[in-house]
Formats: structure tokens, sequence, C-alpha cells
């Protein structure tokens, strides 16, 4: 098992990464990525600090998986529409994983940018503005086939859902593939704009039409309750007529239920 993590042979010359770095132990991508200037790629083969949304940790243990984070340049760009670039992020990581997996194990995009299969959690996305460069964190869960008690019966991983014992993700070429698809989205959202890339998010989107509550950051307020109308044109979630505009959500579920996945 090698350790070392490199997309470079994978990608085309011309390819824009201004400089990867790759370290085999740090505490978080994300803090090594905050000072760096945009283009650059910095992966890991661990984390001792991994970071989460809301304050919650990521687990990477080494040899497995994939923690890296891209910094984004967002100049010229304005707040709200910087506010909607981890849905775009969100749609990039479908487009590559889906690649990668079998045709009934399609990835479907949980608000704001947890990318669930069947129920489980297969990447999470941590996005954070640095004056005008983005620092988009992103965890995949490749090959690693046992998970702490504490998240075993929401985890998955490309390897489990390949349904192959035998078969080991080459972390350096998956991550190569993510970045292509990185570059696209970015492109075309700097470009036309996140209404551009709406409706291909909402036939991702888990949330629509399911019963929500969500637990707000967004505000003091109450969780938001009530059936989900899918992600509007700004990047937020309508929950009962409300919009949330940052916040964890939750299905509602009826008991032995599973939240669905795309198409089903
Ligand atoms: C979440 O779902 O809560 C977001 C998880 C993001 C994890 C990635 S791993 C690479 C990067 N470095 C971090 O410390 N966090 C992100």
């Amino acid at each position: 098992m090698t350790r070392r993590i490199d997309p470079m042979p994978f990608l085309d010359a011309g390819f824009p990464v201004r400089r990867f770095v790759f370290k085999e132990t740090t505490a978080s991508t994300n803090a090594d990525a905050e000072n760096e200037p945009s283009g650059t790629v910095v992966a890991a083969d661990c984390q001792t600090a991994g970071r989460g949304r809301l304050d919650h940790s990521w687990q990477s243990p080494p040899g497995v998986n994939l923690y890296f984070s891209v910094v984004v340049d967002c100049a010229g760009i304005s707040p709200a529409e910087i506010s909607t670039f981890p849905l775009a992020a969100g749609l990039a990581v479908c487009d590559a994983l889906r690649l990668l997996l079998p045709p009934q194990s399609a990835p479907g995009l949980k608000w704001p940018n947890d990318i669930l299969v069947c129920g489980r959690k297969l990447c999470g996305i941590l996005c954070s503005l640095r004056g005008e460069r983005i620092v988009a964190g992103i965890g995949v869960n490749v090959n690693q086939t046992e998970f702490p008690p504490e998240i075993a019966s929401r985890a998955t991983s490309l390897k489990l859902l390949s349904g192959r014992e035998n078969v080991f993700f080459d972390r350096s070429a998956v991550l190569a593939a993510l970045l292509r698809s990185l570059e696209a989205r970015r492109m075309q959202w700097a470009r036309s704009g996140f209404l551009s890339l709406l409706p291909e998010i909402a036939e991702l989107d888990l949330l629509k039409g399911r019963e929500v509550s969500v637990l707000r950051t967004d505000s003091d307020g109450s969780p938001a309750r009530g059936v989900c109308g899918g992600i509007a044109s700004d990047g937020s979630l309508l929950v009962g007529g409300e919009r949330v505009y940052a916040g964890e959500a939750h299905v509602s579920l009826p008991p032995g239920a599973a939240v669905r996945s795309p198409g089903t």
C-alpha cells in the first residue's frame, strides 16, 4: 500500500493546478490551504484534526481515503453568488463519483453538500471564505470498509458500494477525476452563474418533497420544519415556505424507512 497520493500524472499538461502539496500526516488540509494562493491543492494521506461542518470532526484514517482542499479564486463574484459555491462543488463531486459507481448506486446531494448513496454518506464538503478565495475541503470515503461504531450505520465508501472485495481504488486517479470535474463546474459557475447549474443540482436533491427538520445556523430561531420545496435560485433550502440559508437538515422518516436515492 502506498501512502503517497499524486493526481498530476493523470491530468493533462495544461490543467490549472498551480501547486500540488501532499502531506502524509497533517492536522487538516483546510487549515493548510487557508493561506495558499488560488489554484493550490493540498491533499493528505491522514488528518489528525479533520474538520467537518458545524464543528463536527472528520475522521481521517491513513491509507484508505481522500482528504483534500482546493483553493478557488472568487474575486469579483458577489457574496450572494459565493454562498452558492458549495452546491456547485457538490454537483462536481457527484459528476465524478457517478462514473466510479455501479449504476444502481447513483450519488445524491443532501443540502447543502453531503453526498449520499442509499442513505449513507460517501463524501462531505466544507467550504470557507478567505478574503477573495474559497477553501473547498473535500473528504471522500474511498477504500475504507470498516467505520467506527458511531458512524458505521451512516457511512459508506466507493469500495463498499462497488460490491467487490478485491477492488482497491487508486486514490491518485480518483483525485484527478474529482479535480477535473471541480474545475469544469467552477468555470461554469464563474462564467454562467449558479442558475446554470441549478437544474442538474435539483435532479440530485435528496430532500425535495420529504418532510424535513432543519437545525438552522443562519438564525437563532427554532428549527424549520415542513415539506421541503427543494433548493431555491439563491441556493437556500425551501422548508415549509421558509428559506433556510445555513443549517443541517434531517429527514423525518417513518420508522424503518431510508433516505431515497435519486430516481427511486
Ligand atoms: C462534513 O461533511 O461535515 C464536511 C467534511 C469535510 C472533510 C474534509 S477532509 C479534507 C478537508 N480538511 C478538513 O479538515 N475537512 C475537509
